[in-house]
């Protein structure tokens, strides 16, 4: 038996596996495969953790942001925001999605190291609450929407703190050799402060950073907050203004192994919160408001994602390739980053996992699969395979490849379950073809 560490998981009676009170092989047989599952429970459960260590250490004064693109729909937005949650957009395609789903656009964060001249007027048009600046030439082009528009605008400088978080380099964005923000050894972080403050349509409000994803490590959160709360010291001080917040983005590991060393998101909080506030004495300044950024450890665990087995191919002292009935368009990270999954047959959920498996996609390319290695139990055609962590970066990296349509997600609560995202059908794949 597979040990299931996710809260909202657990085996019934029956011997399948359950989310929420909803038995996966009935879900897979209602809804059919592939399926994205979603725990509206366990997505809650986590962002009430996160709100309660902002009162718990920092007495209400800051807010977790949910990080949209881990996983953007309507309704996605509507339930974190229904916690107290602001929304974060990287374009404006997740901007639309949150203003559509009612998200008031004072409570939006838009971040992005290229946000095109029609997003930013989308953005500025708006009202978003907060526009993350990541450069200079941003800066400036920023001040001219907000101008044409006779608006001013919140902003904050995305600062690079140089951090190297220890985790796969393709997710790495604190260091200095990153595509995103402004460098902070070089003093361009200060120059981008000082021009900020000399434009008058944007207002400088905060500072953020976001350091990498999937971290399991307190330290180099630590390290990022003590850098970037010294900048923020530093910029009052040199430039007698005060800023309003301090964003320390997102990136808190999750399970996807039993064996995964994770932290309980509350430690995380507790050191970082421990040394701003030595840092705020020992400078003698206010507490800023402290926002984090989460999207992977919101949603990553409240997912899983059915399949139905098909072909196995059992190649005598290679491997057993298992088939599914979903691959790389609805779940790209194996083939990207190789990343680590927990596989089991929900049908079988009870039974000893023997066999080795090699689980394969069903696109045209040998790269396509999900998981290698994986222990499950002994596969037949027809299996519903569960393929468990899969809330964050899934759904939102899927693809048409091979015009593979994307599957519906389903949301479970409390036993009972509803679409929140219609299965694609062939004609969506032909939609926008002259
Ligand atoms: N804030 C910013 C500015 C970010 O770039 C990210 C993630 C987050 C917050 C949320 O980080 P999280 O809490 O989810 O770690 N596709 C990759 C992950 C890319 C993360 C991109 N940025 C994956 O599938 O692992």
């Amino acid at each position: 038996m597979v040990h299931i560490y996710s809260p909202c998981l657990s085996i019934n009676k029956m011997g399948h596996l359950d989310i929420s009170g909803c038995d996966c092989t009935q879900l897979a047989r209602q809804y059919g495969t592939p399926l994205y599952v979603m725990s509206e429970d366990e997505i809650r459960r986590v962002c009430r953790s996160y709100a309660e260590s902002f009162q718990k250490y920092y007495h209400g004064n800051g807010k977790p942001i949910y990080a949209s693109k881990a996983f953007c729909c309507k309704e996605m937005c509507r339930i974190v925001f229904s916690e107290g949650l602001d929304i974060e957009v990287v374009s404006g395609g997740e901007l639309y999605t949150a203003l559509q789903a009612g998200i008031p656009a004072k409570n939006i964060h838009f971040q992005g190291n290229n946000k095109s001249y029609a997003e930013l007027e989308y953005a500025v048009k708006s009202g978003v609450g907060n526009i993350v600046v990541d450069n200079m030439q941003e800066l400036e082009t920023l001040e001219k929407v907000a101008k044409a528009y006779g608006k001013t605008v919140s902003v904050s400088l995305r600062i690079k703190p140089g951090i190297d978080a220890h985790t796969h380099e393709f997710i790495r964005t604190g260091q200095i050799d990153s595509k995103f923000g402004i460098d902070l050894a070089s003093g361009e972080a200060m120059a981008a402060a000082k021009r900020t403050l000399e434009l008058s349509h944007v207002i400088l409000d905060g500072l953020h950073c976001h350091i990498g994803s999937q971290i399991m490590e307190i330290e180099p959160f630590v390290h990022a907050a003590e850098t970037m709360l010294n900048l923020l010291c530093d910029i009052e001080q040199l430039l007698d203004v005060e800023l309003e917040h301090l964003n320390l983005g997102g990136g808190f590991g999750i399970h996807y192994k039993e064996t995964d060393g994770f932290i309980p998101y509350d430690q995380y909080m507790a050191a970082v919160s421990v040394r701003i506030h030595e840092i705020c004495t020992e400078r003698g300044i206010r507490l800023p408001k402290i926002y984090i950024e989460p999207g992977r450890s919101i949603v990553g665990e409240a997912g899983v994602t059915l399949y139905t087995v098909g072909t196995l191919k059992e190649i005598p002292n290679v491997r057993n390739y298992v088939a599914i009935d979903g691959g790389m368009f609805d779940n790209p990270r194996y083939a990207l980053y190789q990343s680590d999954y927990t596989c089991l047959l929900a049908n079988k959920a009870s039974c000893k996992a023997n066999y080795l498996a090699t689980i394969a996609g069903k696109c045209c390319e040998s790269g396509d699969l999900i998981q290698e290695n994986a222990l499950i139990q002994s596969p037949e055609p027809g299996d519903i395979l569960a393929v468990l962590s899969t809330g964050a970066y899934n759904y939102s990296m899927s693809s048409n490849y091979n015009r593979n349509v994307r599957p519906a997600c389903v949301m479970v609560s409390e036993g009972k379950s509803r679409v929140v995202i219609k299965g694609e059908t062939y004609e969506d794949l032909v939609r926008n073809d002259i």
